[in-house]
């Protein structure tokens, strides 16, 4: 097939890319001016998000266009809009944060966390158009992982909000294979979960730094991470069993706290 990769430069775009790349698709990659350079040989394709009226001609002539990409925010809702009207079909990126707390699989309703707050519309827009929608829980493999890495980020391990918060995760590899077998398997019009376990983020951060996570106050953690913070107190419980069984993803990594713990 004929993809577009946007966020190729990302975490989790760079190995779905290159997942794609290696399955034998002929992929060009987006890349923004001052953007990070990319890798892998892709067809380089100029543009930005922050550009909608650019990207409905940009991204039209494709057999998919794959979004991984950020900005969350203002900027989503009008870029996955044109991209929608350019005609290719979708395969976009949003995440667990448009699920409420609480157990929820992938037909549960949309509740999201102000953070995500336009991605049900982008949901929507992208399923009504026959395309694909891929909700990640958070993403770990490797130190530089967004969220691990923030983790990390104060040197001790801490938790926002009560202890014993849980998370849905899945490694990057497994999330990689998984964009795959929704660009090769999955139906259109369909949403489909990244997420290969739960864990509660305090033990998260523990194995990352070592010692018992000490609590950081959701006003004072809000003043460096805004929303984020408030994102960190919703405990989620959030299936892909459907997303296995129908697409046949069997995640090879099924312990981020074996992953993650310093050696
Ligand atoms: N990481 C997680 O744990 C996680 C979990 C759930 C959902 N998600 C979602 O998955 C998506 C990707 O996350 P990630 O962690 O892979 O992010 P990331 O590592 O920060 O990568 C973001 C990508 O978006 C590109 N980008 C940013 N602004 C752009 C713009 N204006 N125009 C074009 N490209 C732009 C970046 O390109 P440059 O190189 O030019 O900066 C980069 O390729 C996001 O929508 C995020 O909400 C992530």
């Amino acid at each position: 097939m004929k993809i577009l990769v946007i966020g190729a430069t990302g975490y989790i775009g760079s190995r779905a890319a290159a997942a794609l790349a290696a399955a034998g698709h002929d992929v060009s990659a987006l890349r923004r001016a001052g953007g990070r350079p990319l890798a892998g040989g892709y067809r380089e394709v100029a543009g930005d998000l922050l550009d909608p009226p650019s990207l409905t001609a940009l991204a039209a002539g494709y057999d998919l266009v794959v979004h991984a990409a950020a900005p969350l925010g203002e900027a989503d809702l009008p870029g996955a809009r044109a991209l929608v009207d350019s005609g290719s079909p979708l395969l976009y990126t949003t995440g667990a944060a448009v699920l409420g707390g609480g157990q929820s699989d992938e037909d549960s309703p949309t509740d999201p966390h102000p953070l995500a707050a336009d991605r049900p519309e982008i949901e929507r827009r992208v399923v009504a158009a026959g395309g694909r929608v891929i909700r990640p829980g958070m993403v770990y493999g490797t130190p530089d992982a967004p969220i691990p890495a923030l983790l990390a980020s104060r040197g001790h391990a801490f938790h926002i909000g009560p202890p014993g918060v849980r998370w849905p995760v899945v490694h990057v590899d497994d999330l990689a294979d998984l964009y795959l077998a929704v660009t090769e398997r999955a139906p259109s019009g369909t949403i489909w979960h990244g997420v290969s376990e739960t864990a509660r983020l305090d033990e998260v951060a523990s194995a990352i730094c070592g010692g018992a996570a000490v609590p950081w106050p959701v006003e004072e953690a809000a003043k460096e991470l805004g929303l984020l913070a408030d994102l960190f107190t919703r405990d989620q419980d959030v299936s892909s069993e459907k997303t296995r069984r129908l697409l046949g993803w069997s995640p090879r990594h099924t312990s981020v706290l074996a992953a993650v713990t310093r050696s």
